[in-house]
């Protein structure tokens, strides 16, 4: 069931001759339950589309619903149902952290459980502490908890993970992983590939305002014209009509000692691939398999790459 429809939305800024279409007629549903992402450069859209459906900025033309309730109608009743993580500078100074999910809790008219928000996002220890002392990485944490104070049904993240180091963006996902399997609807946007691919059941690839593919992560990386290659080095030369006839190869490219297959089995492939080297005794050296990744998929799709 989509838990949030899109149609036909457009946001137009500045004055309506010569001003930015910032997005650009766009449809989508997001299914509840389910990590949609929101996948494109700088300057795409993905703010200006999230902050529409939360009701936070005026819609152009289009509409826009949350489980049914029209986004520039029903405002109120949207907001009781969502979260949106709010940025840091937002905080009031003076409180810790479980005063300040209580003051959050008191604005939304809800006796919430502080304690138990904290433990959930791993900030236990840090309860009195002042949200300013807080990393990085605790700070995205925190105002993840902050943003479920009202037990939203959906959660909108807008790039959670920007500015943090390798191992608390891994926590961070695990946090929004495990938010995601007690039920609640996310939605979030990313400029980072392994991000979307990890955590994202579906994805909307934004550019220049527009929508220019919607799949599961699974079939987007199926995208005809990505295909898998294998590298690898030889100690002797093998023989490229052999190469060519293995399972799955689709062309076969060789240079020096360097080979470069491209398949549409990998298994089949590299397991044909030992067998043919191993009885012609040749030694495979540094054999390397190149996957298709989203970053492959948004080049084929724009012709150009993520970041400019
Ligand atoms: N308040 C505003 N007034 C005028 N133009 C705006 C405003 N907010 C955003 N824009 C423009 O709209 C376009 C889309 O911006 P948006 O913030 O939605 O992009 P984004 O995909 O979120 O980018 P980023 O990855 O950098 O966050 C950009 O060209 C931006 O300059
Ligand atoms: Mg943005």
């Amino acid at each position: 069931m989509a838990i949030i429809e899109v149609k036909n939305l457009k946001k137009k800024y500045g004055p309506p001759a010569g001003g930015l279409t910032a997005v650009d007629n766009i449809s989508f549903e997001v299914n509840e339950g389910e990590v949609f992402g929101i996948l494109g450069p700088n300057g795409a859209g993905k703010t200006t589309t999230l902050e529409m459906i939360e009701g936070l900025k005026g819609i152009t033309s289009g509409q826009a619903f949350l489980d049914g309730h029209d986004v520039s109608k029903d405002t109120r009743t949207v907001k009781s149902l969502i979260g949106v993580q709010l940025q840091s500078s937002s905080f009031f100074e003076g409180l810790n952290l479980l005063e300040l999910l209580e003051t959050f809790g008191a604005l939304y008219n809800r006796k919430v459980d502080a304690m138990e928000l904290l433990r959930e996002v791993q900030l236990e220890e840090k309860a009195k502490s002042q949200h300013k002392e807080l990393s990085g990485g605790q700070k995205q944490r925190f105002s993840i908890a902050a943003a479920l104070v009202n037990d939203p049904k959906v959660l909108f993240l807008d790039e959670p993970t920007t500015g943090l180091d390798p191992q608390a963006r891994r926590n961070l996902w695990e946090l929004i992983t495990e938010i995601n399997k007690k039920g609640k609807t996310v939605v979030l946007t990313t400029h980072y590939m392994d991000e979307a691919e990890i955590l994202c059941d579906r994805i909307a690839v934004m550019d220049h305002a527009h929508i220019i593919a919607l799949d599961t992560t699974q079939n987007l990386l199926k995208l005809p014209g990505l295909s898998t290659s294998i590298h690898f080095l030889v100690d002797k030369p093998l023989d490229i009509e052999q190469l060519k006839a293995i399972t799955g190869v689709t062309s076969v490219q060789s240079e020096d000692h360097t080979y470069r297959l491209t398949t549409d089995n990998s298994e089949a492939t590299l397991s044909d691939l030992f067998k043919l080297s191993r009885e012609a005794g040749v030694k495979l050296v540094d054999l390397q398999l190149h996957q298709p990744t989203l970053e492959d998929v948004f080049l084929k799709l724009t012709g150009h790459g993520l970041r400019d």
